[in-house]
């Protein structure tokens, strides 16, 4: 494949990696996060639902947000952009490794952030919504980590 033609491949990827799992997945944090405090507050009471206990759901879906939303946008405003420059300039490949690196390690990390509310979550069982939004996430989440970890991280090694 020609340079031209590896970035071009290579841009329409990335824009469905924005469409189809970026967009969506900041839309299924807003319902979670919206769930969430619904749920965790209706079922508080005497027992483990507590006001501390809804507090750690709120911690740990908090502390997923975040490093998912900073995640995005160092991918959108920083890796992605220079991945696309680095496949028109093989001369600049060296530049791009460590981001990409830096990226797959935070992919690395989002089971225990994950797992953190999933175990957080359990203190609430009739947050049934909850559950099961979050469980709709993170298999999005796993199929989208999946397609950059396969298809669009090695193209730049
Ligand atoms: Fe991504
Ligand atoms: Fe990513």
């Amino acid at each position: 494949m020609t340079p031209g033609a590896a970035a071009s491949d290579a841009a329409a990827l990335i824009e469905r990696l924005v469409l189809e799992y970026h967009e969506p997945e900041l839309e299924m944090l807003d319902r979670l996060g919206e769930a969430l405090y619904r749920e965790t507050r209706a079922h508080i009471g005497p027992g483990p639902q507590s006001v501390a206990t809804a507090d750690q759901v709120e911690a740990a879906f908090g502390a997923l947000a975040s490093e998912l939303a900073s995640h995005f946008r160092k991918e959108e405003n920083v890796l992605f952009p220079l991945l696309l420059r680095a496949l028109e300039e093989p001369e600049l490949a060296s530049m791009v490794r460590g981001p990409v690196a830096a990226m797959a390690a935070e992919h690395r990390a989002l089971p225990a952030l994950t797992g953190g509310l999933t175990a957080a979550l359990r203190l609430f069982p009739g947050a049934t919504e909850s559950a099961a939004t979050l469980a709709a996430l993170v298999a999005h989440l796993s199929d989208h980590m999946r397609v950059e970890d396969e298809e669009l991280f090695p193209r730049m090694r």
